[in-house]
């Protein structure tokens, strides 16, 4: 009996460590250096996180993103385009572990199937009707799930997992995103397979996709908008 309480810390540290997708924050703010008089931000790339601005020059704009209130342009040929607010865009999220992104999408838009390899999504339909889904992992066979979404409607994207949104209805679509990590990143599938620099040998995409050499110059030789 005198062992459980150890056991417990341990189980409570593993828990902690496992939950800390991003760094907690050691302090109320760390506000980027992007935008300020001095320019770290290409340094900040090496650092888990970006440079923080002094705290006691902190001022109510540096809590403010006013660029998720023009709608993305959808005229491209995925009829959808993400508009970010993550860290880059919005320095004020440094060390926060949180972001947002708008949706536009066209009628029959689509938002092709990404991952973020950093961020769980939670979606919101503001206006319009979505087709979304997800695949889980090999490990529970790949199962599809997928659900369309009316205005008001919340879907939750578990992080890492393959993703989509297709916007079935004759009008336009607006949904927002809130992602749990200041750095989502994006990983579009169709993309960063055929788009790859330089591109993967068809070696590989063939046997991958089961599919002729033709179909991989093909997809290869196709442009693979980036609609974030
Ligand atoms: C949207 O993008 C298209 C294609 O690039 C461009 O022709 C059009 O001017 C853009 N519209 C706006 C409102 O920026
Ligand atoms: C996945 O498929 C295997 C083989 O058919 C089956 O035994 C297993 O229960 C399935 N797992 C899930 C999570 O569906």
């Amino acid at each position: 009996m005198k062992f459980l309480p150890i056991s417990f810390l341990i189980l409570a540290l593993a828990a902690a460590t496992a939950l800390a997708y991003d760094p907690d924050p050691l302090q109320d703010i760390c506000l980027t250096m992007r935008n300020y008089n001095m320019d770290f931000s290409s340094y900040a790339v090496f650092v888990n996180g970006k440079f923080c601005k002094d705290p006691k020059q902190t001022t109510a704009d540096d809590f403010l993103f006013m660029g998720l209130r023009k709608p993305g342009n959808t005229s491209n040929p995925l009829g959808s385009q993400v508009t970010q607010a993550f860290v880059d865009q919005f320095p004020g999220l440094n060390t926060l572990g949180i972001s947002m992104a708008r949706i536009d999408f066209a009628p029959g838009g689509l938002n092709p199937p990404h991952t973020h390899p950093r961020g769980t999504e939670l979606l919101v339909v503001v206006e319009g009707t979505l087709l979304v889904g997800f695949v889980m992992s090999n490990q529970l066979n790949n199962t599809l799930f997928t659900k369309v979404l009316y205005k008001g409607d919340v879907f939750v994207f578990p992080i890492g997992l393959i993703h989509f949104q297709l916007n079935i209805g004759n009008t336009y679509t607006l949904a927002f995103s809130g992602l749990s990590s200041q750095n989502s990143g994006v990983i579009t599938i169709a993309k960063a397979v055929f788009g790859a620099t330089p591109p993967i040998s068809p070696e590989v995409l063939t046997k991958a996709f089961q599919v002729d050499k033709k179909v991989v110059d093909y997809l290869e030789a196709q442009f693979w908008y980036d609609n974030n």
